[in-house]
């Protein structure tokens, strides 16, 4: 088979080095892609939002299957373009993709078909918003902007003033662009937070081992929201009985609401979770694998993922038993210093080489290019580094290890990844 990515992070690497272990793979390539998944990948020059290009290209060198990594492409309706060019694509189209592009839209269906999430309210008009913040309102509130905001479109109010503020700030002044015409105030949830990402094929619903970010750019979960600073997996949070809750309360229900608003969804449905002291509740749906969850999900995974991505287009994910090893992983994002606000780019990596090799040690780039035969940074989060090790903690002195091997001016990451799990 050839197999196409698009996007050009470190979920995508990862993506793309487990696509290369199936033996049913001959050829990958990525669109963008990076200057590390160049060396799993031919790399192809053209956008993630170029959808004709992107079907274009795939036509003309056949690929057999299309795994869309990114959430702009799949909310911008990638899936459907490579459909009516009769092309086979894993993910889910437009109308089922409005899951994790309007929080709004989310928010309506969770509360329509009784699955736990924190109360709220959504607003067209900044002044009803402040209106409602000055009636109704407990601090703090949660404002988000109901679009793709790459993560940051959401603001913690403590008090009315801020919520004021963040009301004109998201829909005055436009900060997140047209992702904030809609509002959504919600309720502030407190407890611990849980990724699960799951396999879903319009009917079935296959969950993989669960996982957990670390979203602030410092330690302590101090300073600014990221895209992720790094992240383990399992989280011994997540007991069985939390499963069973969640399978029941709100896996299955999403993929039979979804079918019920005729949204059929197929591809990966990403629960972001609070286990919230009344229960397990949905922050937010992500229509895609999680960055960086993937760098610590898919090295655990046991499937074939080209298997398992052929079953969610063909509506066969009942026939397959999802696996993953009964171990530990953890991801350290190697970022730039000043990351995620401003940062130099272009030094040289080094050390690299030293990952070669070494079962259990893995290195996906996010932010890297190909500068006169040499990799270089190029971007705010530049490296994942990830380990295996037979418990969390075993992982996370991995982990921590292997960030020694690399070199770069600039290099920043945080100390306590994985931290919580001392906890547990
Ligand atoms: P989201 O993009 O919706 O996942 O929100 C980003 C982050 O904001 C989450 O990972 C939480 O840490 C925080 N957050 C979002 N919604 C709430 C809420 N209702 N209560 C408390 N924290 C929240
Ligand atoms: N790591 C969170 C996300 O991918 O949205």
């Amino acid at each position: 088979m050839k197999v196409l990515i698009i996007g050009s992070g470190g979920r995508e690497h990862a993506i793309a080095w487990k696509v290369a272990q199936s033996p049913k793979v001959e050829k990958i390539y990525c669109a963008p892609g990076n200057g590390g998944i160049g060396q799993v990948a031919e790399c192809v020059p053209i956008g993630a939002m170029e959808f004709d290009k992107l079907a274009a290209f795939a036509k003309e060198k056949e690929i057999d299957l299309t795994i869309v990594g990114m959430d702009d492409p799949l909310v911008g309706g990638v899936v459907d373009v490579f459909e009516k060019e009769g092309l086979r694509v894993f993910g889910p189209r437009k109308n089922a993709a409005i899951l994790e592009g309007s929080k709004a839209f989310s928010k309506d269906l969770m509360k329509k078909y009784h699955i736990p999430t924190a109360a709220y309210e959504n607003f067209d008009n900044p002044e009803a918003a402040i209106a409602y913040l000055k009636e109704k309102a407990e601090f703090p509130i949660v404002l988000k902007a109901d679009g793709l905001a790459l993560g940051k479109g959401v603001l913690i109010c403590n008090t009315l003033e801020e919520a004021e503020e963040g009301v004109k700030t998201i829909m005055l002044d436009k900060k997140f662009g047209s992702a904030g015409n809609t509002l959504v105030i919600e309720e502030f949830m407190t407890g611990r937070e849980v990724s699960v990402l799951s396999f879903v094929d319009g009917k079935t619903i296959k969950t993989m081992t669960s996982a957990q970010d670390h979203k602030r750019a410092k330690d302590g979960d101090q300073g600014l929201n990221t895209g992720g600073m790094g992240t383990f997996s399992p989280s011994p949070f997540y007991t069985k009985e939390i499963d069973e809750f969640c399978q029941k309360n709100i896996y299955q229900p999403t993929v039979d609401a979804m079918a019920a608003e005729g949204r059929e969804f197929k591809g990966i449905i990403f629960f972001g979770l609070m286990l919230t002291e009344k229960g397990p509740k949905v922050l937010e749906y992500n229509a895609r694998f999680g960055d960086p969850e993937a760098q610590v999900v898919i090295p655990r995974m046991k499937n074939d993922m080209v298997e398992v991505c052929e079953a969610c287009i063909d509506g066969t994910l009942d026939q397959i038993d999802l696996e993953f090893e009964d171990n530990a992983a953890v991801c350290v994002v190697l970022a730039s210093d000043g990351y995620p606000v401003s940062y130099e780019k272009g030094f040289p990596i080094e050390g690299l080489e030293n990952f070669e090799g070494k079962e259990g040690y893995y290195v996906f780039h996010a932010g890297t290019a190909l500068k006169d035969g040499k990799i270089v940074t190029n971007g705010g989060r530049v490296l994942g580094v990830t380990a295996k090790g037979a418990t969390l903690k075993e992982a996370r002195k991995n982990a921590y290890a292997a960030t020694e091997w690399i070199q770069f001016e600039n290099k920043y990451m945080r100390h306590d990844i994985g931290k919580a799990i001392d906890e547990a």
